[in-house]
């Protein structure tokens, strides 16, 4: 780790818990590649502390900071502006302080995207289908549409899901049940539900109806070949994991904070990912 200086730029990331999050762990290999004179700290702050403690944060002079559960809604309120995207998301989860202001935005979306690139997904092959619409679906619905995709969503509670179509418009509420039959007719599924999760029942989905060329994305990382990719990648299916989403989704923070557009690369996937199987 570098050693810092009276003139370190600071960061972290804020949550409740926050001892389950990798994201010291990847900004602070970046830190380190690149040598830069900062650091990146897990920055637990209980739901009644979280106003007070960012505007400490502020008044410290952090560059700005992540934002994890219960914090993401939370944070819409602290911000002096907020970017389209994290309003279409329903979330913020990246805070910048610049001259005492604070400013949100939403990177999740953008994580999620470069993954399916980086990984080779054609978004022009067709209509993409999400299960699920709970925290993370919303942004990875809009960031879908805002591609030009057309978005299909199923979700065992279905009301969630038409909450989501309504303030999402275009995005076409399917019922959970119908899931399987509907894969025919779309080129990429999501799956953005815990299920397949370690722990978790795997998610039951028939892929043999699924068309020709589908790609199966899971953003499930623990583990990180969920039951879902198996199963895709026993077909011959395109299958792209959730760490990518996670590394991606970190990108564009790091380089405001600390000067450096970073890469994800194998050596990055490598050495975040071995903190996942031991934390299996
Ligand atoms: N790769 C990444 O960077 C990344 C980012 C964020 C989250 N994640 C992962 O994504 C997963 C979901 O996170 P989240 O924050 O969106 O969770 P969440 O808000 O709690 O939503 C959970 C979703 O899973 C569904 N679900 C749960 N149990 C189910 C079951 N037995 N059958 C059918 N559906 C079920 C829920 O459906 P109901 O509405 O019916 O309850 C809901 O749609 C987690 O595994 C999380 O670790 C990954």
């Amino acid at each position: 780790m570098p050693i810092l200086s009276g003139t370190s730029r600071l960061a972290g990331i804020t949550g409740w818990p926050v001892t389950h999050s990798r994201s010291p762990r990847l900004h602070g290999f970046w830190l380190r590649r690149h040598g830069i004179d900062g650091a990146y700290m897990p920055l637990g702050m209980k739901p009644d502390d979280f106003a007070i403690a960012i505007r400490g944060l502020v008044a410290l002079g952090f560059r700005g900071c992540n934002v994890t559960q219960p914090h993401k809604l939370a944070a819409f309120e602290i911000c002096d502006a907020v970017e389209d995207f994290a309003r279409r998301a329903g979330a913020v989860n990246t805070l910048t302080f610049a001259d005492g202001k604070i400013s949100g935005r939403n990177t999740d979306g953008y994580g999620f995207i470069a993954h399916l690139l980086a990984s080779g997904v054609d978004l022009a092959a067709g209509p993409a289908l999400v299960l699920g619409a709970g925290g993370s679906a919303r942004a990875i619905v809009a960031a879908l549409q805002d591609t030009g995709v057309r978005v299909s969503i199923a979700n065992r509670t279905r009301a969630r899901a038409e909450e989501l179509a309504t303030a999402l418009p275009g995005l076409r509420v399917l019922d959970w049940d119908a899931r399987s039959d509907a894969l025919r007719d779309h080129a990429v599924l999501v799956n953005t539900t815990s299920l397949g999760m370690a722990g978790q029942d795997a998610l039951e989905i028939d892929l043999d109806r699924a068309a020709a060329g589908l790609a199966v994305a899971d953003i499930v990382y623990v583990p990180l070949e969920t039951p879902l990719l198996a199963a895709a990648r026993a077909r011959g299916l395109l299958g792209v994991d959730g760490l990518g989403m996670l590394l991606h989704q970190a990108v564009p923070g790091f380089a405001t904070w600390f000067g450096v557009r970073p890469v994800v690369d194998e050596e990055l996937r490598r050495f975040v990912a071995s903190d996942l199987i031991d934390a299996r």
